[in-house]
């Protein structure tokens, strides 16, 4: 006997085939009515039992959860809203869900008690479609840089540099904690640590992938970082994944222009692969915005805001400009900005950002050339001995959803810089080798992937687009 999949199933002929299906139950009506799912769409499968031919204990075992194999005939289907249902022969129960403890209920739960249920949310809608969704999305990656010419590098997790210089690291260490090795002045002596230096988890993958940028002219890596901020946001996890390519001879200019055709791409990607699972999540979105006041629902329906990135040019701005425009708004004015903004050089916050993306441009926002002191050490100085080579890709709903920019390429500024922010020269004698050895403009940035799952499926919270978010004071499961 043939076995399918849900979803190859139902873009079957009701040809009154034999089939078998597994799957679990979503919900089971009237002693009559299975609507199983397996994962592999959105849509249900109706199952009909005609109870008279099975077993009243087997019967009892079908609930919300279980998990069972299916076989029987693939009929046209008398209910609505599917072609194909199965009218079922033979049932067998691969696994019960009591109902009184199975948390998984046919009703409305929140995302915040699913949180709590992380093992078992994937089987609900909402977290199904998302997690296809951010699979499709990371297969759309893969795709777009495989097809243009790059090649994917693997950074290493376990690093001895900080490349984005913020601290934020999570130290890996095998010393006993409660008694560690001291140095003759008292502090811990990592000479006599797994690797006999400090180690940690990598913020960024980037200072490697401009050494192979620097060998295989275009690179991409696409794997797990880690930073250890204390931001409780619904834009922050400790661990998320990032995508960063790195080109060989790309100014900032090609940089700017590679994050716009690759972010179209991929959201091109997913509404032309997706749009089951996109229908589903816009229909949630407008449910759930149901009960928000006007002002803070999304302007657009899901769908139709994918499609406005991926047609409209996403527009260019300095940071000198995108000040002015911040100085002059009335949030500004009227004293409405958290951080008021009163003078060039200031960091932007979100609120700006999103200020700039929402109100102001109403597209996607690319501002470049910001001010060195707020930037990373890598980045290449303009001219004006103030500015630098960045730009950060600022998206509706979410604010930055890319940072990058032109690498400083030139050996005696870089080592100037690194001297001025008393980084430990030591370390980055690699890196620094790149600018003695057939140094060349360079560029790269980074997305980060949860923040685009998030565009992509309009979720809110980006716990919820990541199986097992880790947050602070979060690491269960
Ligand atoms: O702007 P960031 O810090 O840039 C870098 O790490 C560069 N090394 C990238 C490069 O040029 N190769 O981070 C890049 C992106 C941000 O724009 C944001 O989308 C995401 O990574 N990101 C986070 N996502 C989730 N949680 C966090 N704590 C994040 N921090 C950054
Ligand atoms: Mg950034």
């Amino acid at each position: 006997m043939n076995s399918y999949s849900i979803k190859e199933l139902l873009k079957k002929q009701p040809t009154g085939d034999t089939v078998e299906v597994n799957g679990w139950v979503k919900t089971f009506r009237s002693n009559r009515f299975i609507a199983l799912n397996d994962g592999s769409t959105i849509h249900n499968l109706q199952c009909v039992v005609d109870f008279e031919n099975f077993d009243d204990t087997l019967l009892k075992q079908i609930s919300t959860g279980a998990a069972l194999r299916i076989s029987g005939t693939l009929v046209e289907s008398q209910g609505r809203g599917q072609s194909v249902e199965i009218q079922a022969n033979d049932i067998f129960v691969h696994g019960e869900a009591d109902p009184e403890t199975y948390p998984i209920q046919p009703k409305k739960h929140s995302l915040e008690f699913l949180r709590e249920k992380a093992h078992l949310r994937v089987r609900t809608n909402t977290f199904s479609a998302v997690m296809r969704v951010r699979s499709a999305l990371a297969f759309a990656i893969h795709s777009y840089f495989q097809q243009n010419g790059f090649y994917y590098m693997h950074a290493p997790i376990v690093t001895g540099s900080d490349a984005e210089g913020a601290g934020e690291m999570f130290r890996v260490s095998t010393l006993d904690s409660k008694n560690p090795p001291l140095t003759e002045n008292g502090e811990v002596d990592h000479s006599q640590d797994f690797f006999g230096k400090e180690t940690n988890l990598t913020v960024s993958g980037q200072l490697e992938a401009e050494t192979y940028a620097m060998g295989l002219g275009k690179v991409y890596t696409f794997g797990p970082t880690f930073r250890a901020e204390n931001s409780n946001t619904s834009r922050h996890l400790a661990e998320f994944w990032m995508i960063e390519p790195e080109m060989a001879f790309y100014d900032l200019d090609a940089n700017m222009d590679l994050s716009e055709d690759f972010i179209k791409w991929i959201l091109q990607y997913v509404l032309d692969n997706c749009q089951d699972d996109l229908e589903f999540l816009e229909k949630r979105l407008l449910d759930e915005e149901k009960s928000k006041p006007q002002a803070e629902r999304s302007e657009m329906p899901l769908i139709e805001k994918l499609k406005f990135v991926v047609e409209n040019n996403f527009k260019r701005v300095s940071y000198t400009e995108a000040i002015d425009i911040l100085r002059n708004s009335k949030p500004n004015k009227k004293k409405k900005f958290q951080f008021l903004i009163n003078e060039w050089g200031a960091d932007l916050q979100s609120e700006h950002e999103r200020f700039l993306v929402e109100k102001h441009f109403k597209c996607p926002v690319i501002l470049f050339d910001y001010p060195a002191d707020i930037k990373a050490f890598y980045m290449r100085l303009n001219e004006d001995g103030k500015t630098v080579r960045a730009m950060d890709v600022l998206f509706p709903g979410i604010g930055e959803i890319v940072g990058g920019s032109q690498r400083e390429e030139r050996l005696e500024v870089l080592q100037q810089k690194i001297k001025a922010l008393d980084i430990d020269e030591k370390e980055l004698w690699w890196y620094l080798d790149l600018r003695r050895f057939g140094t060349a403009v360079h560029s790269g940035f980074g997305l980060g992937f949860e923040r685009m799952v998030q565009f992509a499926t309009g979720m809110g919270n980006i716990r919820d687009v990541i199986p097992y978010p880790r947050t602070p004071q979060n690491a269960e499961f």
